[in-house]
């Protein structure tokens, strides 16, 4: 058996990824690392929980006693490091945590890599990261893998950060390590807070849909499914050292998708599309918004046959069905019960 420790595996993509990897690798032995923070939700992962190859552990990466106590009981060979605050609003209004997770939490994880893998054969550290460390493109061009790092929020600033030392300990010491950089995901299980679920479920309820500055912004949308299909490629067929930027050449103004959500709302609710876009609200910028994100995929497509599996028209139909579908997940996480579950199952820790 494998061991393949996945940290940040009960948020949104790392929870997608276990429950498609762990039915699809019964020769893996998963074992999930995750704080468990406001974005961090058992309910998330119920599908795998009871699986024979699956065990969950709560630690901080924060804690670097803890993190090695995790390598020294289960003896990872293979890392898929998705953990990480991941929210950019967020991060303007209190930048300290993103610092604290996403470069120290990811340094402190190399670090245990760097002390068990004393031979680096079949090992891999495979480090999730964002196109957003490449900055804002104007309306043109679009980022490659030879794109200079430009980042703007101290969210994109801090995944720079953890870019940068994961590439440095592969320099330096050898360490085995993988990097690929997506564009933005959407999907079922996604925390609404992101611009997709919140507008789903306001569409839903006749709540206004607050879009920043005029909606001009572009974000080139990638289904969830189809971002776990290629970190599993990438896992199994990319080379050790490289980076690949991973989208769906699916780019969309905020306007777009917004509209189209309210298309796709309206549609289930059996009413005229123009009673759901009314509730589209422009509202306050974000401070430093970046315009526009476009992935160039031709390396991971050429090199490693991956393309998407998702159209947006697709994907933006399972997403808004999943969100009607599954009330009880969304009311849990509204009402903050999952907090709840969480104190009384494994205590009070956790943000
Ligand atoms: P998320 O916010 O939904 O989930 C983050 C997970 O990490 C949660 O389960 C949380 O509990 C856990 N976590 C946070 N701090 C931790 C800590 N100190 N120790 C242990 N666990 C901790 O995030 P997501 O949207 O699933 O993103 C996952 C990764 O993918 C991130 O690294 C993010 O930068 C990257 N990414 C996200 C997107 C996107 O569109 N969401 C796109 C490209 C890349
Ligand atoms: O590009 C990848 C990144 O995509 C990931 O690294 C981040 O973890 C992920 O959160 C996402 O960042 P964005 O800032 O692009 O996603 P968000 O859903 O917050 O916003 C998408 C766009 O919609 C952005 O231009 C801001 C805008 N927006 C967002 C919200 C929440 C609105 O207009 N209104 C809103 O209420």
């Amino acid at each position: 058996m494998t061991t393949v420790l996945v940290t940040g595996g009960c948020g949104f993509i790392g929870s997608a990824f276990l429950r498609m990897a762990v039915p699809q690798h019964p020769d893996w032995r998963f074992v999930n690392l995750d704080l468990l923070t406001y974005a961090g939700n058992p309910a998330n992962v119920a599908a795998v929980a009871g699986a024979p190859n699956y065990v969950f552990v709560r630690a901080d990466l924060c804690d670097e006693a803890a993190v090695r106590d995790v390598f020294e009981t289960h003896a990872p060979e293979i890392v898929v490091h998705f953990a990480a605050e991941s929210h950019v609003d967020r991060s303007i209004v209190g930048p300290r945590r993103f610092l604290e997770t996403n470069v120290t939490g990811t340094f402190n994880l190399l670090e245990a890599c760097r002390a068990a893998w004393r031979d680096p054969a079949g090992k891999v550290f495979h480090h999730i990261s964002t196109d957003e460390v490449f900055g804002a493109l104007g309306k043109e061009g679009r980022f490659d893998e030879r794109t200079p790092y430009r980042p703007n929020s101290p969210y994109s600033a801090s995944k720079a950060a953890s870019d940068h030392i994961v590439r440095a300990y592969h320099h330096t010491y050898g360490l085995p390590v993988k990097i690929t950089n997506c564009s933005n995901n959407y999907g079922p299980y996604q925390f609404p807070e992101k611009l997709i679920p919140l507008m789903i479920l306001n569409a839903l309820e006749d709540k206004p849909l607050p879009v920043y500055g005029r909606g001009e912004n572009v974000r080139d949308w990638l289904y969830v499914d189809d971002h776990c299909r290629a970190i599993l490629r990438v896992l199994r067929d990319g080379k050790v050292g490289e980076t690949y930027l991973i989208g769906g050449r699916c780019e969309k103004t905020n306007l777009e998708v917004v509209g189209a959500i309210c298309d796709a709302v309206a549609e289930i609710r059996g009413v005229e599309p123009a009673a759901v876009r009314r509730w589209i609200t422009f509202v306050q910028d974000r401070p430093g918004h970046d315009l526009r994100y476009a992935i160039d995929p031709s390396r991971i497509t050429t090199e490693l046959g991956w393309t998407p599996e998702e159209t947006f028209e697709t994907g933006l139909r399972r997403t808004v069905r999943w969100y009607v579908e599954n009330r009880a997940w969304v009311e849990q996480v509204r009402t903050g019960e999952y907090r709840r579950w969480i104190e009384t199952n494994y205590g009070g820790r956790g943000a």
